[in-house]
């Protein structure tokens, strides 16, 4: 790959760990005003010096995250469904390559929905981004979405999903951990970064999950609502890094957690709380 495609993935990934904290905020885009998520701007703001990229849609982009911020952007360019749907799988590409140059920005990622009724479009969507992506040096990021089927975080159905992702290009995939995630690792010969899913019932549980999924071979995290859903979302962000990139154990993370949890910065704005 030329230059500029290669220098956009190495601005994401650290050079020493390999590994990358995204921070995710691009759930608006099907389930309206997320809870902690409502004012965008005071959410990402305190975030964004800790996050290794931000993922997110255009609009959010240009109306909550000021230019000046050099935090490598991965653009969501797939939509056009919300939750009022019961099939979520009716995506089509929302937003050009050439806007996505525009913006600058570090990677486009789109959701794939395989095994759900628009499976097929996803799919040739995600080969068509690829396509332009190559063209222009633009990785794309393929995200396994399940939909409101959160049972289809399995280890044979995410591999699945994964490994055709890789298939027809996709340059990193975000999935879910998962028992056995070692066997999706395996069968992707690509980078796979985890989303956290529906915020977990404790911070310990949200790192164990980190831990394991870099422990069985992730190249790092891209997770939202346990981060910003937390009461500590900085402090949170902060325990995530040390494992991500300096092999913290979950309870040294959570000594980070504990020590962060004290600095002001680490509070949810109180706008969000
Ligand atoms: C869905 O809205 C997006 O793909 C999210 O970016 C992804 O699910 C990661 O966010 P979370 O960690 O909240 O699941």
């Amino acid at each position: 790959m030329d230059w500029g495609f290669q220098n956009r993935l190495h601005r994401m990934f650290s050079p020493v760990s390999s590994n990358t904290v995204m921070l995710a905020v691009d759930h608006g885009y099907f389930m309206g005003p997320t809870h902690r998520l409502e004012d965008a701007r005071a959410t990402i703001a305190p975030l964004v010096p800790h996050a290794d990229a931000l993922a997110l849609t255009r609009g959010i982009l240009r109306r909550c995250v000021d230019a000046s911020v050099t935090t490598p952007i991965v653009l969501r360019v797939s939509g056009g469904t919300t939750i009022l749907q019961d099939d979520l799988s009716h995506e089509a590409i929302t937003t050009s390559m050439r806007e996505a140059v525009r913006l600058n920005v570090s990677a486009v990622a789109l959701s794939v929905f395989v095994g759900a009724p628009h499976e097929h479009d996803s799919l040739t969507h995600l080969s068509q981004l690829v396509d332009e992506g190559e063209e222009i040096g633009m990785p794309v990021v393929s995200i396994t979405a399940v939909g409101k089927e959160l049972e289809k975080r399995d280890a044979r159905y995410l591999a699945l999903a994964c490994r055709v992702s890789a298939e027809l290009g996709a340059h990193i995939v975000k999935t879910y951990y998962c028992e056995g995630f070692d066997k999706v690792v395996d069968g992707c010969p690509v980078p796979l970064v985890v989303a956290g899913g529906p915020k977990l019932d404790t911070d310990r549980a949200a790192l164990e999950l980190a831990r394991n999924a870099i422990d069985q071979g992730a190249h790092g995290i891209d997770m939202g609502r346990n981060i910003w859903q937390s009461d500590h979302p900085v402090a949170m962000l902060k325990a995530l890094r040390s494992i991500v990139h300096e092999k913290a154990t979950v309870r040294e993370a959570l000594d980070v957690l504990a020590t962060e949890k004290a600095h002001p910065s680490a509070r949810v704005p109180a706008a969000t709380a």
